[in-house]
């Protein structure tokens, strides 16, 4: 497919690199111009042009902008009505880009992480999903949402990943400084994290390591009396209802 990328920051990046390798024409625009520079020098089938001429040469168009700067930079340029358009924008509603793509169809939003370069990373979609399904499953599992307010659920619940990785951060810094390798220490833990919570329910895995007096069980104990689960809840309500 003719595959157009307009706003090539970190996630079309990503994105980009995810679908590299596939037969695909992609057609990416120009800022930001280390980037996009990197995808053409290093993906056979990426070229890049002005804003406009990404358009004129795709069928699929992907939004890689924020979400602010969108109406003024897409108010600028010419859709197609036989052109399907696809936002990873995560501050704007289908609704409020399906305008801004006129006579263009804004399809789906689509909100990826960074590991889909790789594959095997979670994708959340909303709007009709064929499209995004043909490009990034089964190599990617991909979420399907009902609504906007699923969606920002979704968002707010999502965002335990950073604190996920800044607890192995640290364990790993603690561990490195008494490890002979710090970096098989760290490699070790994203390890026994990611693959442990693949395969069943976060619930199950806490019952499983929950051997009484256990290392595991001791660790969680203490962070519990310390406040982590209430923390975790209070924050996830504060990203609900912002004041
Ligand atoms: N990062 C993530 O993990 C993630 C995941 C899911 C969804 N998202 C969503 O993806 C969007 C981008 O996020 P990001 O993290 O990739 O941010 P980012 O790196 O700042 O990407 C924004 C891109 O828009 C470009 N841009 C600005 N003005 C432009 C113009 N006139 N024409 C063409 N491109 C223009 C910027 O180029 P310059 O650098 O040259 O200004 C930059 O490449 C956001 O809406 C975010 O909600 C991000």
């Amino acid at each position: 497919m003719r595959i157009g990328v307009i706003g090539t920051g970190v996630i079309a990046t990503a994105l980009v690199r995810g679908l590299a390798g596939q037969g695909h024409v992609i057609t990416v625009s120009q800022r930001s111009a280390a980037n996009s520079a990197t995808l053409a020098r290093d993906i056979p089938e990426v070229s890049v042009a002005e804003n406009q001429a990404v358009l004129d040469a795709s069928d699929v168009v992907f939004l890689g902008l924020m979400a602010e700067a969108a109406p003024s930079v897409l108010g600028a340029l010419q859709f197609r009505p036989d052109q399907q358009v696809i936002s990873l924008m995560a501050g704007a509603t289908l609704a409020q880009i399906a305008p801004m793509v006129a006579p263009a169809c804004a399809v789906a939003l689509m909100l990826p992480y960074p590991g889909i370069a790789h594959g095997g990373s979670p994708v959340l979609a909303l709007g009709d999903p064929a499209l995004i399904e043909t490009f990034f499953a089964p190599r990617n599992p991909v979420f399907r949402l009902k609504d906007e307010a699923e969606l920002s659920a979704y968002l707010c619940a999502q965002a335990v990943l950073s604190p996920v990785a800044q607890m192995v951060a640290d364990a790993s810094d603690w561990l490195g400084r008494r490890a002979d390798e710090p970096v098989q220490g760290e490699a070790f833990l994203r390890a026994l994290v990611a693959s442990n919570l693949s395969v069943g329910s976060a619930g199950a895995l806490v019952e499983a390591l929950n051997t009484e007096g256990g290392y595991n069980q001791r660790l969680r104990v203490h962070l519990e009396r310390a406040g982590l689960r209430a923390a975790l809840a209070q924050g996830l309500d504060k990203l609900e209802r912002p004041q």
